[in-house]
């Protein structure tokens, strides 16, 4: 078991705690936040009160997600724009998920929304993400929406590689994006178009609704 006593999260989302691996610097452990679990189960609507624990542990939901067709072949165009998966581990403080931790010379890589912020659509930001883009239709990948904060900003051959470190799977209430490419194509289609409309409202000051 890997014991995180001694270690401090280096960032937290919404459902879970991330650190570097203890041994392994170049790995990142996600543990979901204590007690998150039972809090959404307590407070979930009618309609969410068929689905089971589990289903809303966001590491077993991404665990799922890396077992999608398109990301089955071994090929390093497919896996380019996704932090690598290592599979569930056990820590002192619950499961965690075990990935890629994506640096930049030792530096652990901004995401894209606080480049944005900082810099906002400059002209390698925009051909980062129409390559990013272009990565999704031609290989198909399922995603819920893409969100700046879910995504990072790797610089290989002082090129910008956007990087997907949260947010695989898919959030289609029927699942047909995952069994006919028909349905993918249009699935994929628009998350790019609710990528776009996000950047421009987080760009915009965040008024109204973003979708
Ligand atoms: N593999 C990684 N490499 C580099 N940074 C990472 C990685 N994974 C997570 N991070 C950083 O940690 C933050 C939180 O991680 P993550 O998005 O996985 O947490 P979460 O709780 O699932 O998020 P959400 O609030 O979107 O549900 C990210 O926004 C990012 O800054
Ligand atoms: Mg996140």
């Amino acid at each position: 078991m890997i014991d995180l006593s001694s270690s401090t999260p280096f960032a937290e989302g919404g459902n879970r705690k991330c650190f570097i691996h203890p041994t392994q610097s170049d790995r990142c452990l996600k543990v979901i936040h204590p007690g998150l679990l039972e809090k959404i189960i307590k407070n979930k609507p009618w309609y969410k009160k068929f689905r089971t624990k589990d289903s809303f542990d966001d590491n077993l939901r991404e665990q799922e997600a890396y077992k999608q067709k398109a990301l089955i072949a071994n090929d390093s165009e497919v896996w380019k724009h996704i932090a690598k998966w290592y599979g569930m581990v056990e820590t002192n403080i619950g499961m965690a998920s075990e990935t890629e931790l994506i640096k930049n010379n030792e530096k652990i890589a901004e995401t894209l929304e606080s480049y944005l912020f900082a810099n906002g659509l400059t002209d390698e930001i925009k051909i980062a993400i129409n390559q990013f883009h272009k990565w999704l239709r031609d290989n198909l990948i399922l995603t819920k929406n893409l969100i700046p904060h879910n995504l990072v900003i790797k610089i290989e051959n002082n090129e910008i590689i956007i990087k997907i470190i949260d947010g695989l799977g898919s959030q289609a209430f029927i699942p047909l994006p995952k069994y006919s490419s028909f349905f993918a194509k249009r699935y994929v289609e628009r998350r790019i178009e609710l990528m776009s409309s996000r950047i421009n409202w987080d760009l915009s000051g965040r008024k109204g609704n973003w979708k």
